[in-house]
């Protein structure tokens, strides 16, 4: 018997079938505008949200590693800057704005549920089942 809302796996290969959320947090720990990381076992993901739109990206600037939550978060133009050398990522897209960071940071579709759980979904975005 499987419990309600548990994520159902392909039973052929074990594997999550593509777009199935986890839940990670409620909306009430995360304060608009601000970041709050996790490890989940997505990895280590960096969530906020501003104006009804939630954004969930990985923590790992692909500069050097720092962690993004520890930077600052521009709620107007939507990014992130890395705290140590500077980087800005666009949290939408994961694309790195300005260097030194070359690489884009992954993104993961996220969603609100009616009872107030943020959820994201096991695979970033635009990455292939
Ligand atoms: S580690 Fe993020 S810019 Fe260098």
């Amino acid at each position: 018997m499987r419990a309600a809302g548990s994520v159902p796996t392909d039973r052929s290969t074990g594997r999550l079938s593509l777009l199935d959320y986890i839940r990670v947090a409620g909306i009430a720990e995360i304060p608009e505008g601000e970041m709050r990381v996790y490890d989940i076992s997505v990895g280590r993901v960096a969530i906020t949200h501003v104006e009804h739109r939630l954004f969930a990206f990985g923590d790992e600037c692909t500069h050097s590693g720092c962690s993004l939550s520890d930077g600052e978060f521009d709620d107007r133009e939507v990014t992130v800057e890395c705290p140590c050398h500077g980087s800005v990522f666009d949290v939408e897209t994961g694309e790195p704005i300005e260097g030194p960071a070359q690489d884009p940071v992954p993104v993961f579709p996220a969603r609100l549920t009616d009872d107030g759980w943020v959820e994201i979904a096991t695979q970033p975005a635009g990455e292939d089942g």
